[in-house]
């Protein structure tokens, strides 16, 4: 099996990846078709390894009430609006409104439009306008923003929720030392630490893809 670049880990030996992903059930048509726009375009999905894992978060907390930061074509969306059923409520944002448009597309031909409230601008600003507390934020925005998303986020999560991020090996560059230009490794390794030193909360980076942290609110 080929593994493109939303698959490929870079520091997992490439016959694991390749059993993992050979393990994964078939998706239906619309996120297959996701998938591929995504390889054609380039457009950074967290691909379906991690999305059965924000599935199993969500339905083993229970989360219903839902909000993610960096949305992009939506394909982490529909895994999340899936795993939290009819009464779940995920809200939606990216920055890129053609991005946006097309992530509208794929929920109504998905099934889970009503399940999902769609916002554009940043995602950050966004989380901090929006009344009330989530049961699980998820963040996948630009790296060197990580730091920023966790302390916009924290507040903003209720006790007992989950705050999940991508992309936290980044590459097998989070491990090293980061030069001082680059502000998306350091955005990562910053934001990891704080997670880990953080009293308010329970931590564990999961080195599945491209490395999940995933954090429950004490
Ligand atoms: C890695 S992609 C998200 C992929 C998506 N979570 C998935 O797996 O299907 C990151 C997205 O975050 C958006 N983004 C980056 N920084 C942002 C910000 N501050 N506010 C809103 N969107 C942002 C980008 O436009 C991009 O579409």
């Amino acid at each position: 099996m080929k593994l493109n670049a939303n698959l490929r880990s870079a520091f997992t030996e490439e016959t694991v990846d390749n059993y993992l992903y050979e393990l994964l059930p078939e998706r239906d048509a619309v996120l297959r078709e996701m998938e591929a726009y995504a390889e054609e375009r380039n457009v950074p999905i967290i691909g379906p390894a991690v999305g059965r894992l924000l599935a199993l978060f969500v339905q083993i907390s229970g989360a219903k009430r839902i909000f993610e930061m960096g949305s992009a074509i939506g394909y982490s969306t529909i895994w999340l609006s899936r795993a939290a059923g009819p009464k779940g409520k995920v809200f939606y944002t990216d920055g890129d409104t053609e991005r946006a448009r097309r992530a509208q597309d794929y929920f109504r031909r998905a099934g889970v439009a009503k399940r999902i409230q769609m916002q554009t601008g940043d995602a950050a600003a966004l989380l901090k306008k929006t009344p009330g507390t989530f049961d699980l934020i998820f963040n996948d925005v630009d790296k060197h923003q990580y730091p920023a998303a966790f302390r916009v986020a924290l507040p903003k999560l209720r006790r007992g929720g989950l705050f999940i991020t991508d992309n936290t090996l980044w590459n097998g560059r989070a491990p090293h030392p980061a030069a001082p230009q680059d502000a998306d490794t350091r955005g990562v390794q910053e934001m990891n630490r704080l997670a880990y030193a953080s009293k308010d909360l329970y931590t564990v980076l999961i080195p599945l893809r491209d490395g999940v942290t995933v954090c429950r609110k004490n």
